[in-house]
């Protein structure tokens, strides 16, 4: 989809669709609606009468204009009754393009003016689009789909708005990553292929890419990666992403949680849990949109992205509850459960990434259950072991709109971490199960300023809402861009 700016106006654009963003109760004096109720003669408002159109969050009316304007359908979006803010364009975009699925152009008329509304925008337009129609074949292969979207501004040369434009594109195509890895089944994407994603996504920015197997693994020390990986048939993998430009200031490391699929191990999960868990490498696929756009938009700021891939398998090798192995950092961990196998792949993944001496040390994993049961399927939790990178991360979150809540780090807590036998275990007592995962990988981060971002529930949902599609939703990557966009706009003042 190409996207572009235009200086038409809602009722002058000449698409299929016109896209217009719709507060409760304001519609008769929203300024859009005005107008092409005016060129329909009073068509849109009597629309929007009949069909008891409110503006809640979440109404969407289609009305055909019947070539009174430019646009061969106009769609309401509902924005709800909380004050406008830019991220409504998002909302405007994405229900936009979901309604013109069977048509080929689209405008988005946005609420607000500005930066903020037009990256919002042309971010929605391209996440609304989005399908994973890969495994479909004959008639549920989609045809066609939107080819061009245009963004109704009141300037489109100025230069603040086509980089928003840009900025907007490349998050959504890091997000579509995202979501596309987080779909593919698991029997398809295993560690291997995992890791050549990676690397592929990687050569498209010129970004360098390392990526370990599992002797390389066992000859860097990696233990707890190795353990999670004993059950399996297949190798694990450790990807190093590195995109470096010159003159960059800070420097920030993201890592990922790449589990391709986590049957629970020997401590097997029950059907039900089990089977959205090709979604358990959310947090990679996280890692390497991030990574991505950061590239694609040249961003002033130094960033890695680090992986640790496998699955979490039975096999008559699989490591046992009982267990005890060394990490990276030397620390011995004794196994509890061995459906807790994302905090040891990330215990050595973390411990790498620290070398690298990150200003910031960011982690994204569907690490618990335990948080969904806290912050419900759309809300992401996030750790910090230092307050400003925690004010940081969450204002990018704002900006982003995406939903995250900070957890606490609770000293106490430790206690349940104690090993008799080893230095520690890794797990706890089950109370406060997301902040016991979260202390058990702050014993990895060494010194570094470090977010952990539990993603369990937002990365992958069983309905649409919202934050997204159903299945993967490509979460966290809005977030991390507008964090380092933060960053490198730092450098600069
Ligand atoms: N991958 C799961 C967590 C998860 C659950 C992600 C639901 C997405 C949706 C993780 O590896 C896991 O199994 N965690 C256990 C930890 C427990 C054994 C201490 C959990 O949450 O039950
Ligand atoms: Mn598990
Ligand atoms: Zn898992």
């Amino acid at each position: 989809m190409k996207i572009t700016l235009s200086t038409d106006s809602p009722a002058s654009a000449k698409v299929d669709l016109v896209a217009v963003g719709v507060y409760a109760k304001g519609a008769a004096r929203d300024p859009a609606v005005k107008a092409i109720d005016r060129a329909m003669g009073g068509g849109l408002l009597s629309a929007i009468k009949e069909e008891d159109f409110r503006g809640e969050v979440g109404d969407v009316l289609k009305v055909p204009s019947r070539g009174k304007v430019g646009a061969r359908w106009v769609v309401l979006v509902g924005l709800g009754k909380g004050t406008p803010k830019a991220s409504d364009a998002r909302v405007v975009a994405v229900r936009g393009a979901q309604a013109a699925r069977q048509q080929r152009t689209l405008a988005v008329a946005i609420p607000s003016d500005g930066p903020d509304a037009v990256r919002a925008a042309a971010e929605g337009a391209l996440m609304g689009a989005y399908k994973y129609s890969r495994y479909f074949t004959g008639s549920r292969k989609p045809r066609g789909g939107i080819r061009a979207a245009v963004v109704l501004v009141d300037d489109k040369k100025a230069p603040a708005l086509l980089r928003a434009l840009e900025e907007g594109v490349a998050t959504a195509e890091g997000i579509n990553l995202a979501r596309d890895l987080v779909n593919a089944p698991p029997n398809d994407l295993d560690a291997l292929a995992l890791a050549d994603a990676a690397r592929k996504a990687c050569q498209e920015v010129g970004v360098k890419c390392t990526v370990w197997d599992k002797k390389q693994i066992e000859k860097h020390g990696m233990h707890l990666l190795l353990a999670v990986n004993r059950g399996s048939k297949t190798e694990p993998r450790f990807v190093h992403m590195t995109y470096k430009p010159a003159g960059a200031k800070r420097r920030v490391v993201f890592v990922g949680k790449g589990l391709t699929f986590d049957s629970g191990g020997l401590c097997i999960k029950p059907p039900k849990s089990m089977v959205d868990m090709k979604c358990d490498m959310a947090g990679a696929a996280t890692t390497i949109g991030i990574v991505w756009a950061a590239a694609r938009l040249k961003l002033s700021v130094e960033v890695h992205g680090i992986i640790g891939a496998t699955d979490n398998m039975s096999g008559g090798d699989a490591y046992r509850p009982g267990d005890v192995f060394p990490s990276l950092d030397g620390k011995t961990v004794e196994i509890i459960n061995t459906d807790a196998e994302g905090r040891l792949v990330l215990a050595d993944a973390l411990a790498y990434a620290r070398e690298l001496k990150p200003d910031f040390l960011v982690d994204h994993a569907t690490l618990t259950g335990a948080c969904m049961v806290a912050l419900g399927r759309w809300t992401a939790g996030l750790f910090a072991n230092d307050d400003e990178l925690g004010e940081l991360y969450g204002a990018a979150a704002r900006d982003a709109a995406e939903s995250f809540w900070r957890l606490p780090l609770t000293e106490e807590l430790k206690e349940t971490l104690k090993s008799d036998i080893a230095d520690l275990k890794h797990t706890g007592d089950g109370y406060g199960g997301s902040i016991t995962a979260a202390l058990f990988l702050q014993e990895f981060v060494g010194s570094s300023k470090w977010a952990h971002c539990d993603i369990a529930g937002p990365a992958f949902l069983e309905q649409a809402h919202a934050v997204g599609p159903k299945g993967g939703t490509g979460f966290g990557v809005a977030t991390g861009v507008a964090f380092l966009r933060a960053l490198a706009r730092g450098r600069d003042a």
